[in-house]
């Protein structure tokens, strides 16, 4: 077995191979290193996959790669107006981009979700970019990048997409199926939970970036006023535990009115019967998703996780949902930090809410699958909540095994013993999420360049 040290110099140097060079410049990384004719898109420049990228760079003093990437990345920020409806809409940042080379010149080529291989547009990039701004300032102190004309506007275009009030009644955020880190159907339409979340920190950055000035003052006071309503209501309706679980249990259904307790006129038989079991006394944790008539009731890790980080949950809070990863931790952890989401949809719940995805099968991929990516998030969540033995053991499980199995992108099985069946190997966000894991369990601090305090 390798030394620790061996192990990490190699995940340096991938990290580096993975480098895309505009003009000379590093501008950001290819998801995998994979050999050509199997790359499809993995040889593109993922804006969600880079976020992790940016922070081992941030980490280990190179911003200039992100200070790159932010601004060629905001070049590419559609601002089509919406005559044709085939094209994006104004704000939207792309899910990926690639240098083409023609005729001799370099120039970049976006896709907003049209060439993708699920077709959705990736609502999630232009909430990761905002983030990113924000830790790219923190770690390096230069706000003069974002307080730049240009850089002002493209933090207002995306806001202007992201608060237009619609055909919603809430203040959450109405997506489409697959807009986000899961990037196929998956039943994750309407509110999911990993998108709300990163909205709400998303507004909490742009409220620290946006200058006091005329220009800005109408899209600041929409932003604090959302962010109220929206962090009341993602508190409020999207917790659960073992005494929420007992409210909803015993709900009356069609009820007429304002006052009304069980508002979204959610059904108590909704309620699955694996959860009755599976939630632990003293945890806890915010619902997939909300909707009228819904609560998906499976537990989605990114959006947990970074509930803790961004301080959405409350101290109390952020602890049961550590004791649930704690107490099933063979369901959530297993054999690779960590599961997706929990449980996987199967039989004819998979083949209708998913149209039959052979790739999304039961415990598979975004299906239940493992993506040790979020590893980095299980280890500044239970730094934030001083849980430091979780994170120990949950480094003790990867590292090694990452390092044999040569990066993989996703395991399977229901506890991750599996290699994904399909999984690249050498994902460039595999490998910069164990980097991250790393210097965050070296230096707590670097959490600082992600997480919000409580207010
Ligand atoms: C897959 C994943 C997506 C990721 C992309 C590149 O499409 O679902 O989350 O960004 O691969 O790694």
């Amino acid at each position: 077995m390798k030394k620790s040290n061996d192990l990490i110099a190699e995940a340096w140097d991938k990290l580096d191979k993975a480098i895309i060079y505009y003009h000379g410049r590093p501008i950001g990384t290819v998801a995998a290193l994979v050999p050509g004719s199997d790359a499809l898109n993995y040889d593109q420049c993922f804006i969600r996959d880079f976020v992790l990228s940016a922070l081992a760079f941030l980490i280990s003093g190179k911003p200039e790669i992100v200070r790159n990437f932010l601004i060629e990345t905001l070049a590419l920020q559609s601002h089509e107006p919406q005559m044709d409806s085939f094209k994006p809409g104004p704000g939207l940042m792309p899910a990926s981009f690639k240098v083409v080379t023609k005729d001799g010149e370099e120039y970049l080529t976006a896709d907003f979700g049209e060439h993708a291989i699920a077709r959705v547009p990736p609502v999630d990039s232009c909430l990761w970019w905002i983030l990113l701004l924000r830790a790219y300032v923190k770690s390096t102190g230069d706000t003069a990048l974002a307080h730049q004309t240009d850089f002002q506007q493209g933090i207002k275009l995306i806001l202007e997409m992201c608060l237009a009030h619609r055909f919603a009644m809430y203040p959450t955020m109405l997506v489409p199926d697959g807009s986000f880190m899961i990037d196929r159907r998956l039943g994750v339409y309407e509110h999911p939970l990993e998108i709300q979340v990163l909205f709400y920190a998303a507004l909490r950055a742009a409220r620290e970036l946006l200058l006091p000035i005329d220009n800005n003052y109408s899209c600041i006071h929409s932003v604090h006023q959302r962010l109220a309503t929206l962090t009341y209501h993602l508190r409020e309706y999207y917790w659960i535990d073992l005494k929420r679980l007992n409210e909803i249990y015993t709900y009356k259904g069609d009820q007429f009115g304002q006052e009304v307790a069980n508002r979204f006129n959610i059904y108590p038989n909704s309620i699955p019967i694996w959860l009755t079991e599976w939630l632990p006394d003293d945890g806890g944790y915010l619902a997939g998703n909300l909707g009228p008539g819904r609560i998906d009731f499976r537990f989605f890790t990114l959006g947990n996780l970074m509930a803790i980080i961004t301080s959405l949950a409350c101290e109390e809070e952020s602890q049961k949902i550590m004791n649930l990863i704690e107490q099933r931790w063979s369901d959530l952890v297993g054999n690779m930090p960590m599961k997706i989401c929990f449980p996987a949809l199967e039989g004819i719940e998979w083949q209708i809410v998913t149209g039959h995805d052979p790739k999304n099968t039961p415990w598979s991929y975004h299906n239940g699958g493992h993506w040790p990516v979020l590893l980095w998030l299980l280890i500044a969540a239970a730094q934030k909540t001083n849980r430091i033995d979780i994170a120990r053991k949950a480094i003790d499980i990867a590292e090694n095994r990452l390092f044999q199995d040569e990066w993989p992108e996703y395991y399977d099985g229901k506890n991750g013993r599996l290699l994904g069946k399909e999984a690249r190997k050498y994902q460039t966000w595999t490998i910069a999420g164990l980097l991250v894991a790393k210097e965050l369990i070296s230096n707590p601090t670097h959490l600082d360049l992600l997480s919000f305090d409580m207010e």
